[in-house]
């Protein structure tokens, strides 16, 4: 392992730019979008007070919007200093309006709220918000309430039919507000108009990128565990390969690596994780062999959440015994990234019934007395990807799709046993195969073969058959939270029903699971 020379420097964290929310379902997108633009943001609650925000010396303010309405007694308010900060700031929906409240204007409610697409007309060509924007444009809204007169000094800059201040702003305080959502796709120029606010007003260069990021990470790693040992617990997933892949690179020969084989990965996957750690990236792995501990724990149980429990529960005892071979252990790798991080001062969206436990296999709980080294928890997910592609990850990791901590358990309807495992993997090769040989557009975020415990009669040769169904699962998504069903193309739908049938011993029969979620899940358990 390559340890960098304590003389090459380290570049300064790049300028911020600080995320109010109000509550909106949109903030971790505006987030997203931000950095894409290259620019570092971080998203806080939208009652910090100003002393807290200034410490941070941040370059801009975004207001995101929010469910509320600022005409209600109990509205979420802003500290009165933010607006009088001199920070430039491009304020969202709710947080057109609140800035609008703040600064005396006048706001009403709509007769009937505003949602969906609108077309844009530019008032102001000249506004540096709306630079290279065309002057007519689709734009997302998502309204309740409007603002009717302008504060003193603001000019309107775009209209709607429906909205005739859609967006509003003054080149002397350097306030910006869109009553429509520029992070959305759905709003033509929104990128565009990111970017004006983000190069053009708030004068933010594209600092942030994974290549710098590595170089402080690993200064940061260093630092916080000195010359103590640290452990890892690799899952095969993109966030622990990449945690234990820039640790490796920050201190080396002290990261020991536990990789567990519970025997529910897919096929051959266990030796292909073990060859791009051991071989490919070089990282010191233990490889503990723990296929028939999880299946004799697992046998007879059906239900899906004692499936996960005790997966869950198995893993982390097997980690434990690891762990206590290796002496003088004091910090544990984890893969956390920044969406469980993020403190949400309106958690709606957290709430609300539990659906499945996702027990994250390799979730290690805190009793294990390690301390944490997190070195993913500032980067969302694709960033992480792009991470694992500067730090030279094979493809095959850092493309992976999602895949179940609990893995192939929960895509066994019912007891698991290795015969059916054997069906599983066989049936999930080939579904892969197929689809990844396949151009299309979107590819989809998942795809997988599910055993069900149903039999079906079936003709093969001149023989009758009485054979297991296997659905085919392949959906499209962003983030794993709402999924629509791919519309695969017949032929490729054909190709792989054939082949299952045909490869896999004691298949008759293929479904294939045109469901979104909602209402079903992505996983059948
Ligand atoms: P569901 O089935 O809840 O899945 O719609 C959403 C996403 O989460 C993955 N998933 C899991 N991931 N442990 C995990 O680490 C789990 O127990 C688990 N269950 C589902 C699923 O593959 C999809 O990407």
């Amino acid at each position: 392992m390559e340890r960098r020379k304590d003389t090459e420097t380290v570049g300064p964290m790049p300028r911020t730019v600080l995320i109010l929310d109000f509550g909106a379902q949109y903030s971790q997108l505006i987030a997203r979008r931000v950095r894409e633009h290259g620019v570092y943001c971080e998203i806080i609650p939208y009652d910090t007070p100003w002393s807290a925000i200034a410490q941070r010396d941040p370059a801009a303010l975004i207001l995101s919007g929010g469910p509320s309405s600022t005409l209600t007694p109990d509205a979420p308010d802003m500290d009165p200093q933010i607006v009088k900060s001199g920070l430039p700031i491009l304020a969202i929906c709710y947080g057109m309006q609140l800035v609008a409240r703040q600064l005396d204007a006048e706001l009403v409610k709509l007769d009937h709220a505003e949602y969906g697409p609108a077309s844009l007309l530019v008032a102001d060509p000249e506004s540096p918000l709306f630079a290279s924007v065309d002057p007519e444009s689709r734009v997302w809204m998502s309204h309740g309430d409007t603002v009717t007169k302008l504060p003193p000094g603001y000019d309107v800059l775009a209209s709607t039919a429906r909205c005739r201040i859609a967006a509003m702003g003054s080149r002397h305080t350097n306030i910006y507000g869109t009553q429509f959502h520029p992070e959305v796709v759905h709003t033509q120029f929104g990128r565009t108009i990111l970017k004006n606010f983000l190069h053009g007003i708030a004068g933010l260069r594209s600092d942030w990128e994974m290549g710098s990021y590595v170089d402080r990470a690993i200064d940061d790693i260093r630092v916080q565990v000195g010359d103590d040992k640290v452990i890892c617990a690799l899952s095969g997933g993109v966030d622990s390969a990449v945690a234990a892949t820039l640790v490796a690179r920050a201190i080396g020969e002290q990261l020991t690596c536990v990789f567990v084989d519970h025997g529910l990965l897919r096929k051959d996957e266990a030796a292909q994780v073990l060859t791009a750690f051991r071989d490919v990236l070089h990282l010191n792995v233990i490889a503990v062999d723990a296929r028939e501990r999880f299946l004799g724990k697992l046998a007879g149980v059906s239900d899906p959440e004692q499936k996960r429990i005790i997966i869950g529960h198995e893993f982390i005892r097997v980690f434990e015994e690891e762990a206590a071979k290796i002496p003088g252990v004091k910090y544990l790798v984890q893969g956390t990234l920044y969406p469980d991080v993020i403190e949400s001062k309106t958690p709606a969206s957290k709430a609300g019934h539990k659906i499945k436990s996702h027990h994250n296999v390799g979730g290690l709980p805190e009793k294990m007395n390690f301390t944490l080294v997190e070195p993913l928890r500032l980067l969302f997910k694709d960033e992480v990807r792009d991470l694992g592609r500067v730090l030279g990850l094979p493809e095959h990791i850092v493309a992976r799709q999602p895949f179940p901590g609990p893995g192939l358990a929960v895509r066994i309807i019912g007891d698991i046993t290795e015969e059916r495992l054997e069906i599983v993997r066989n049936a999930d090769a080939i579904v892969r195969e197929e689809i990844d040989s396949a151009t299309l557009e979107p590819h989809p975020w998942q795809y997988f073969a599910v055993l069900t415990p149903v039999r079906s009669v079936g003709v093969m040769g001149d023989g009758r058959t009485y054979d297991h169904l296997v659905a085919v699962r392949a959906i499209t998504s962003e983030d794993g939270m709402t999924a629509d069903w791919a519309r695969l193309p017949h032929d490729l739908l054909a190709r792989i029903s054939t082949r299952i049938v045909n490869e896999v011993q004691g298949v008759n029969r293929i479904a294939y699971d045109i469901t979104s979620k909602p209402p079903s899940t992505v996983e059948w358990e």
